[in-house]
C-alpha cells in the first residue's frame, strides 16, 4: 500500500477502505509518513467528505492510536460534556459541580484553550494551587468521593488527533464536519465515560456558522457514539454572540460561581441549567421533570457551589477563592468601549471577540504562551440590545496599558449597529438524538 495511491484515490473522490485509513493514521503516528502528504490527505478529505464508514473507520483508528482509558473502578453512570468550542465557554465549571451535587457521576478529561476558544483547565488553573494533573489512581478516587474531578487530557489520549489537529491547524482544514466529528469522538470514546452530551456550538464564534452545518456535524457525532455503544446526546447552542458577560479566565470563573448561586446572566444560566438536566438523565437519576427541579434545588441549596468547592480543595486549590470571588486579582488597567450613536447593536463577529481577548492576553496564540488570568473582556450589552450613545457596551481589562487601546479598535469592528432590532435569537437552538432532530 503506498500513501500516494491513498491521496489520489480520496482526491478522486473514491471510498477509501478501512485499512487505507489505518495505514495512514498510523502511519502518520508512528512519524513513518511525512507532514506533507498527510496534509494533501486531509485537503482532499476537506473537498471530498467522508462516507459514514470512512469515518467511523477514522475515528475508531484515532480512538485507539492511544490510551482506552477504563473507568470502571468508578461507581455509576459516567458522564461526560464535550463543547465545539465558543467564546465566553464556561458550562463545563458550573455544570459539572451541579450534576455532581444531584448525585450525577462526571470523570472529566477538558483540554485547554487555542486560539480564540478558551479552555476549562486554563480558567480552573486561575484558582491558586489548582491543579489538573494527577495519577488515575488519585482521579479514581477523587470523583468516587466527591462525584466530579476535573483533569487536563493526558497525552496519552486520543495521539492521532494531536499530531492530525496540530497539522489541520497550519493547513486551513480545522472546519471540516468528518474531521471535527472524528476529532472530538476519537477523544470521548477513548476517554471512557458511558454516555456523553455534546454542545454543538452554531454562529460567529463557532466552527459551525449555520444551523444546516451544525445539525450535520451533531448527527454525525450521535452516530459514531451510539454505534461505540455511548448513548450520544447533542444540544444545538448559540455562539453568534459570546456566552454570558465574561470573557477571561479570573472573570469566567466569577461568572460561573455567580451563575452556581443562581446569579449568572440569562443566557449562560439558562445553558448551564438545560445541560444539568440532561446529564442528570443520561445518567439515569429520574426523568427530565424530576432532572430539572433537582438542578434548581442544588442552585438554591448553594450544594453546586459547595461541590466546586470541594472539588478545587482536592485538587490542591484554594476553596477560598470559591466562597469569595473578590479575591480573584482584577486587571490593573482597563477601557471602556462607548456606543457612539443610539440604536441596536445589530451583529457581534463573536470570533474577533475572542480575538480580542487573546490580544489583551488571556489566551494562546501559541501551545506555549503564558495566559494572563486577569486579562479579559466584560460585555455589558449583546446582540439585539437597545443602546444610546455613551452607553458603555464592553471593558477591556490587561495588565499592560499599552494593549489596551489596540485591543479596543479591533474589537470595535466586531459589531454592526443599527436603528432597527435585530430578530432575536434563542439560546439553543434544537437536541439532536438517534431518533432525530427536535428543534426548540
Ligand atoms: N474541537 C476538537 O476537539 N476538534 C476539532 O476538530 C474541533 C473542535
Amino acid at each position: 500500500m503506498r500513501m500516494y495511491d491513498i491521496i489520489e484515490r480520496k482526491k478522486r473522490g473514491a471510498e477509501l477502505s478501512d485499512r487505507e485509513i489505518r495505514f495512514a493514521i498510523n502511519g502518520y503516528v508512528k512519524e513513518e509518513i511525512p507532514d506533507y502528504q498527510v496534509a494533501a490527505l486531509l485537503m482532499a478529505i476537506y473537498y471530498q467528505g467522508m462516507t459514514d464508514k470512512e469515518l467511523l473507520s477514522m475515528t475508531d483508528c484515532m480512538a485507539k492510536s492511544g490510551d482506552m482509558v477504563d473507568l470502571s473502578r468508578i461507581y455509576g453512570i459516567k458522564v461526560d460534556k464535550h463543547s465545539t468550542g465558543g467564546v465566553g465557554d464556561k458550562t463545563t465549571l458550573a455544570v459539572a459541580p451541579l450534576v455532581a451535587a444531584c448525585g450525577g457521576t462526571v470523570a472529566k478529561m477538558s483540554g485547554r484553550g487555542l486560539g480564540f476558544t478558551g479552555g476549562t483547565v486554563d480558567k480552573l488553573e486561575a484558582i491558586p494551587g489548582f491543579s489538573p494533573s494527577m495519577n488515575r489512581q488519585r482521579f479514581f478516587g477523587i470523583v468516587n468521593r466527591l462525584g466530579l474531578c476535573v483533569i487536563g487530557q493526558s497525552d496519552e489520549i486520543a495521539p492521532a488527533d494531536k499530531k492530525l489537529y496540530a497539522l489541520r491547524d497550519v493547513t486551513a482544514t480545522v472546519d471540516s464536519i468528518p474531521l471535527i466529528a472524528a476529532s472530538i469522538m476519537s477523544k470521548k470514546l477513548a476517554a471512557g465515560s458511558d454516555k456523553i452530551i455534546l454542545d454543538v456550538t452554531v454562529g460567529s464564534g463557532a466552527f459551525m456558522k449555520n444551523y444546516e452545518d451544525a445539525v450535520t456535524l451533531a448527527e454525525k457525532m450521535v452516530a459514531i457514539g451510539e454505534r461505540a455503544g455511548r448513548q450520544t446526546v447533542a444540544i444545538l447552542t448559540n455562539m453568534d454572540v459570546p456566552l454570558g458577560i465574561a470573557v477571561g479566565n479570573n472573570i469566567e470563573m466569577v461568572e460561573a460561581i455567580h451563575t452556581l448561586q443562581g446569579n449568572g446572566p440569562a443566557d449562560f444560566q439558562e445553558i448551564c441549567e438545560i445541560f444539568a438536566t440532561e446529564m442528570l438523565c443520561l445518567g439515569e437519576r429520574g426523568d427530565e421533570a424530576l432532572c430539572r427541579s433537582l438542578v434548581a434545588d442544588a442552585i438554591e441549596s448553594g450544594a453546586g457551589l459547595e461541590k466546586l468547592a470541594k472539588m478545587v480543595k482536592a485538587q490542591g486549590g484554594d476553596e477560598t477563592y470559591i466562597y469569595h470571588p473578590e479575591k480573584f486579582e482584577q486587571a490593573p488597567y482597563h477601557i471602556d468601549f462607548k456606543a457612539e450613536q443610539d440604536g441596536y447593536i445589530a451583529a457581534m463577529d463573536t470570533e474577533r471577540c475572542g480575538k480580542t481577548s487573546v490580544m489583551l492576553g488571556a489566551g494562546r496564540n501559541t501551545k506555549n504562551s503564558q495566559i494572563d488570568y486577569a486579562a479579559g473582556i466584560y460585555f455589558y450589552k449583546k446582540t439585539g440590545d437597545r443602546i444610546q450613545k455613551g452607553d458603555v457596551l464592553a471593558t477591556l481589562y490587561a495588565s499592560k496599558e499599552n494593549i489596551l487601546a489596540p485591543a479596543l479598535s479591533f474589537l470595535k469592528e466586531s459589531y454592526r449597529f443599527s436603528d432597527e432590532r435585530p430578530e432575536p435569537k434563542k439560546t439553543v437552538f434544537a437536541r439532536v438524538t438517534k431518533d432525530g432532530v427536535i428543534r426548540y
